[in-house]
């Protein structure tokens, strides 16, 4: 027998303890991922829902008896069996399109228990989220509050405004994804604030009721959440002696998880630093609002993927699979670090690998230099990628969108379709 003994151990995956090995296979719960690959084929996302449950079940733990309302960010994972399953938990939803609008009504969700946020909101979709009955819209310019107020005026309604206040404090996360900075093109500055809601107070068609911020994604610390607070607490002061009182205060989403060694932040940890500073400083009656998305799906999901070729070059060796860029783009897009796991651990020496799709494309690339024991068709298993995978994906090279099915239990569901040649043309046609 070789001795594999410089073999590094597996690490424990990202997303246990419902993905977990036993017997040297990875499992989603009680099924085995490679039964999935192979009978649904590859590339796949898998998501758990019992991992699913026990990511919302931190919040609800986190949110016993306090005037919270959770709206998942549904923007990192919006399958429509996701969606009811949060839907059924209870949790409210943070959308940012007439499209995720369309997506919790389908999925039954409470439009009362919606936030809609959001750059660049159009007519119609202000038109459909009003006609819905949404809890507020979170607006993010003076033009925005100002068509806003005209749109909810033709409607003969009054539409429910936060103001989504720019703190400028440094999310302390990767520039692509932190948001709370005053060079990104989100939120009102928040020394313009103030101004901003004596506006929004004149408006026929705006009834204030909060005050919400999102400074960033895949926050590991407490206190960015803090310096925020802080800052939002000063303009909540000072709306008052102006005569402005405020129900909600809405803190956004951006608690990470772990990729790699990160350590992320509890939700009971960062709600009791809010609660105590929210109740130092005389706000310990104001509703809180969180709009939680990686955090809730991130670990739930992983994306499985076929390796078609091993290429050994003289600089690298490439595993060159069946998923790419266009599945999961976060790599490409963020050099974003995801742990690689084999579906079946082999008892064979591991060679340093570059894990590569077919794409043509050199940023067509899913991990680097991962230390991998395996060989041709063998299954990988691509973790963390509940959040912001499969939205994120697209068409590019021709490729169809990859299936997801969700694992309960022991059995598995498909929760949506592989795209097919038809579902790639479809509304194309040719010139008369
Ligand atoms: N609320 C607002 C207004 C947001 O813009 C976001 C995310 C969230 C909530 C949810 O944030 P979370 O809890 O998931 O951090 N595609 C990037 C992440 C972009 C996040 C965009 N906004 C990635 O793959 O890392």
């Amino acid at each position: 027998m070789t001795d594999y003994s410089s073999t590094p151990p597996i690490r424990h995956p990202a997303g246990a303890p419902h993905f977990h090995y036993q017997d040297n296979t990875l499992y989603a719960e009680g099924v085995r991922l490679t039964d999935l690959a192979h009978a649904l084929g590859t590339p796949l996302y898998v998501y758990s829902r019992a991992a699913l449950k026990t990511a919302w079940s931190a919040y609800q733990q986190a949110i016993k008896g306090r005037k919270v309302l959770v709206c998942y960010g549904m923007k990192a994972n919006s399958n429509l069996a996701v969606l009811r399953e949060f839907a059924g938990l209870g949790s409210g939803f943070d959308i940012v399109s007439g499209g995720e609008l369309a997506r919790v009504l389908a999925a039954g969700a409470d439009p009362s228990r919606v936030v809609f946020s959001g750059v660049g909101k159009q007519v119609w979709e202000m038109e459909a989220a009003l006609k819905a009955g949404v809890k507020c819209f979170n607006v993010e310019s003076l033009p925005e509050l100002r068509r806003l107020s005209g749109v909810a005026t033709a409607a003969g309604k009054r539409a429910a405004v936060s103001l989504r206040v720019n703190p400028d404090v440094d999310a302390q996360t990767h520039p692509y994804i932190s948001t709370g900075l005053k060079e990104n093109k989100f939120g009102i500055a928040i020394d313009q604030a103030a101004s901003a809601y004596e506006l929004a107070a004149s408006l026929p068609g705006i009834e204030i009721v909060g005050v919400d911020c999102h400074i960033g994604s895949q926050i590991t610390e407490v206190s960015p959440y803090l310096d925020a607070l802080d800052k939002l607490l000063t303009l909540i002061d000072r709306l008052k002696l102006r005569g402005i009182s405020l129900r909600h205060l809405d803190l956004g989403g951006g608690i990470g998880i772990r990729y790699d060694d990160e350590q992320p932040i509890s939700p009971s940890t960062l709600l009791d630093h809010i609660f105590a500073q929210l109740n130092a400083r005389g706000h310990g009656h104001l509703e809180l609002v969180l709009e939680p998305g990686r955090s809730l799906v991130g670990n739930a999901g992983v994306l499985l993927t076929t390796v078609e070729y091993l290429k050994h070059t003289e600089a690298r060796n490439f595993a060159i699979v069946d998923a790419a860029m266009n599945d999961l783009m976060r790599p490409a897009l963020y050099e974003a670090w995801h742990g690689v796991l084999p579906a079946l651990v082999r008892e064979q020496a591991p060679v340093v690998y570059d894990v590569v799709g077919p794409v043509c494309e050199s940023a067509d690339w899913l991990a680097r230099a991962r230390d991998l024991a395996i060989n041709e068709q063998d299954v990988l298993v691509i973790e963390s990628a509940g959040a912001y995978g499969f939205v994120m994906s697209g068409n590019y090279n021709s490729r169809g969108r990859a299936a997801e099915v969700m694992v309960d239990g022991g059995q598995y569901h498909v929760v949506r379709q592989r795209e097919s040649f038809e579902d790639l043309i479809r509304g194309e046609s040719f010139l008369p």
